[in-house]
């Protein structure tokens, strides 16, 4: 066993796991963060995708203990803490960006890490952006116009949040933790 410490929405968690252990079956079956779901065997699919300080990463090709001492953020820490949507899965709502919602957790963290580094992504990028995400259902227009839908809205709420704290730095993409405590 390995002690392993690392924070999975905002929460930090201190545990002895098996050097083999995945980060995506540390994530479900130890934290029972079941919105990461397993689409494949073979780390193609994408719909495991988590953020690992800020990056996607296909959390079925992580062992746990590389996060060590990393955030992650999972769909079940996207939206904030009131429950306010995140863009990424408000834009998801309004284009219709879905059908099954199998791959949707995984499309919407890859999402973010598209808009991170281009908030204002063509059609032709966001396609190359999240080819590492299948779907089955969509036929991918529809998730095409919810990332823009979201790269717009997340740039318009930091150019408030700029002008709001007149020099801050601007908000991060990334939503804040929605709490902090020690456990396990
Ligand atoms: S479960 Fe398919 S890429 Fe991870
Ligand atoms: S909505 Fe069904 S796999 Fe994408």
């Amino acid at each position: 066993m390995t002690r392993v410490s690392v924070t999975v929405d905002g929460v930090a968690y201190s545990d002895d796991v098996e050097p083999r252990l995945l980060l995506v079956q540390y994530l479900r079956e130890r934290l029972g963060k079941i919105g990461t779901v397993i689409g494949c065997d073979t780390s193609n699919c994408g719909s495991c995708t988590v953020l690992m300080d800020g990056k996607s990463v296909k959390s079925c090709s992580v062992l746990t203990v590389q996060a060590e001492g990393a955030a992650v953020t999972t769909v079940e820490g996207l939206a904030a803490a009131d429950g306010t949507l995140h863009p990424i899965q408000q834009a998801f709502h309004d284009k219709h960006a879905l059908q099954c919602g199998f791959c949707t957790p995984g499309m919407m963290l890859g999402a973010c890490d598209l808009l991170r580094e281009n908030p204002n992504p063509s059609d032709e990028e966001v396609r190359e952006g999240i080819e590492g995400n299948l779907c089955r259902c969509t036929g991918y227009q529809n998730i095409v116009a919810a990332v823009q839908a979201a790269g717009a809205a997340m740039s318009a709420q930091t150019a408030t949040d700029a002008q709001a704290s007149a020099g801050d730095p601007p908000a991060a993409l990334i939503p804040a933790p929605n709490a902090v405590e020690a456990s396990a």
